[in-house]
């Protein structure tokens, strides 16, 4: 496998509103490669902090690790090799080197696994599959949090009322409306090009936050399980982490037969609402909800052409 398609299939990773927001470059070898944030692709009103940027970029880096897996080469991962967690765009180095990691199994999952937005079929989700999340996100250095039915019914109502607090905000919307794009350009929420407009201008200027937040908390409420991806701090290096945990619980996820709707709103609407979901999952730092279940296949959203150049900090053309 070239490294151009180890980075293809990095990209099946999930980043807030298809984003894409990570480049790489490789060393003249091909031996090391380079993940840095693409602030050009941030969502500076959801998301001021890339706080999600990061967590994208973590869950690129770890479908990188599972292609390599499979190429049969290792992946020795040197997260902010710069040494500054706070200011840099440089998130890892990747050697590709040392021992075969046992994430190969995976690699099937990368193009098969999807978001799914609407309600899932109606089955139990199996204990043991449970179980099996929770440890990939431990082996990541995360916790997943498997909501009980109390728990799931305080996650439901956060859930409405962060989406009340971000559809009242127009600079948001403006920003979610903006993401909406057809499949042509390979990245952001896909729309055929006939409702582009119309989608674009609803989104913009109607609030939905009372319809959304009644549909999303039943969502919630009526999913086969609900799950918070959590981190003990909140800092960079958690955030890259909890990407790399994300990506391995999808997937492992994916292998089982379930897919993820993501119902993060209350991580982005408000410190207020983050802290009080933080108390439904023990103090630890919550970074993304989601529900799990089956659903049927969906087409893949877009994705951007591959581009890697040489070098250290080299930009990416498009
Ligand atoms: C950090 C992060 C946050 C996300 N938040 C949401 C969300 O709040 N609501 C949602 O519907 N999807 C959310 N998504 C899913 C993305 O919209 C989705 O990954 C993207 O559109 C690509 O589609 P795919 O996952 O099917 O490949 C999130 C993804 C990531 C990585």
């Amino acid at each position: 496998m070239s490294i151009t398609e180890l980075v293809a299939a990095a990209a099946w990773a999930p980043s807030s509103h298809n984003t894409q927001p990570w480049r790489w470059t490789v060393s003249a070898d091909e031996a090391r490669l380079d993940l840095y944030a693409d602030r050009s692709r941030a969502l500076p009103v959801n998301d001021p902090r890339g706080r999600e940027l990061v967590i994208s970029c973590g869950a690129a880096l770890f479908a990188l690790r599972v292609a390599a897996a499979y190429a049969g080469r290792g992946a020795i991962v040197e997260p902010f090799p710069d040494g500054d967690t706070d200011d840099t765009d440089h998130l890892a180095t990747v050697h590709l080197a040392g021992p075969l990691g046992r994430e190969a199994g995976l690699y099937d999952a990368l193009a098969a696994r999807r978001t799914h937005h609407g309600p899932f079929q109606r089955a139990a989700v199996d204990p043991g599959t449970l179980k099996d999340l929770m440890a990939a996100a431990e082996a990541e250095g995360a916790y997943l949090h498997v909501m009980d039915a109390l728990q799931r019914n305080a996650v439901a109502g956060l859930v409405g009322e962060a989406d009340h607090v971000l559809w009242c905000d127009r600079g948001w919307r403006r920003e979610l409306a903006r993401w909406f794009r057809t499949r042509h350009g390979g990245d952001g929420l896909p729309v055929s090009l006939a409702s582009l407009v119309p989608t674009r201008f609803v989104v913009a200027h109607l609030d939905l936050g009372r319809r959304l937040g009644t549909t999303d908390a039943r969502l919630v409420a009526e999913a086969p399980a609900v799950v918070v991806l959590a981190t003990p701090e909140d800092e960079p290096g958690d955030w890259l982490r909890a990407g790399q945990a994300l990506e391995r619980v999808l997937l492992t996820a994916t292998c089982a037969g379930l897919s993820a709707g993501f119902e993060n709103q209350p991580c982005e609407a408000s410190p207020a609402l983050r802290a009080r979901l933080g108390a439904v999952v023990h103090g630890h730092v919550p970074q993304i909800v989601a529900r799990l279940g089956p659903a049927a296949p969906t087409r893949p959203t877009p994705r951007r052409p591959v581009a890697v150049t040489a070098g250290r900090g080299a930009p990416v053309p498009r």
